[in-house]
């Protein structure tokens, strides 16, 4: 039987309650979650503003893993120098918000942090050409960016077998995430079809249940 492979878990605080956001990265720090996803928007690559770099400086010391950066800017390139700053420790930018998505990821990496680049649910993932070789992470939304809360679009699933199939063909090490959606059900599908880094926001967040027990429950769904 195939072993089940090292999947990680990055719950998003855009669905924590930002009133108390340290005690929220906090308990998702002490329930096992591996990276901690921040939902960075402007009010122009997607409609809702959120939250900057301040912010990510401010749960830094909540948090003693990984801080994982998702742009959803226009023009990213001139913000990371910040959010490096604030202690992100992954840089995601959106190629759809990049012209030179080359240059960007190497501006990432020569701050000394890892790169992501991320692909809405339309962009095809040749779009990433040469790139691809570079990155340490490559997001798949697998819904619309912008807001939380909403349906996983289950035609997603094909698009991260074939960049899957792709990484591995390669011999590539970029760590394949997913975005948008993910709650138990949805999990080992995404899985199977060859995620290894899952984003989950509301399946965390969301009220009726603690994050040491959402997190749990996510994890339970993956055996
Ligand atoms: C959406 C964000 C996601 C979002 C995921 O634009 O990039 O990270 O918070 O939230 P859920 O898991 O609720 O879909
Ligand atoms: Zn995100």
């Amino acid at each position: 039987m195939e072993s089940s492979p090292q999947v990680k878990l990055a719950p998003s605080i855009l669905s924590a309650d930002f009133s108390r956001l340290g005690e929220q990265v906090a308990e998702a720090t002490k329930a096992g979650a591996d990276y901690i996803h921040v939902d960075v928007m402007d009010g122009h690559f997607v409609p809702p503003i959120t939250i900057g770099a301040p912010v990510v400086a401010a749960i830094r010391h909540w948090a003693n893993l990984p801080l994982d950066v998702h742009l959803m800017v226009e023009a990213p390139e001139h913000q990371i120098g910040q959010f490096v700053d604030a202690g992100a420790d992954i840089i995601t930018v959106h190629i759809e918000a990049c012209p030179h998505i080359r240059q960007a990821v190497q501006a990432i990496k020569e701050l000394g942090v890892k790169a992501g680049v991320a692909l809405k649910p339309g962009t095809p993932i040749d779009t990433l050409g040469e790139v691809l070789c570079s990155l340490d992470l490559v997001l798949v939304m697998t819904v619309e960016p912008g807001f939380g809360g909403q349906t996983f679009i289950e035609a997603m699933l094909d698009k991260i077998a074939r960049l899957r199939a792709e990484l591995d063909e390669k011999g590539l090490t970029a760590e394949l995430e997913v975005d948008g959606g993910i709650n138990a059900e949805v999990a080992p599908k995404v899985v199977k079809a060859g995620a290894r880094v899952l984003v989950a926001g509301a399946a965390v967040f969301g009220l009726g249940q603690t994050v040491n027990e959402a997190l749990g429950k996510l994890r339970a769904s993956l055996l």
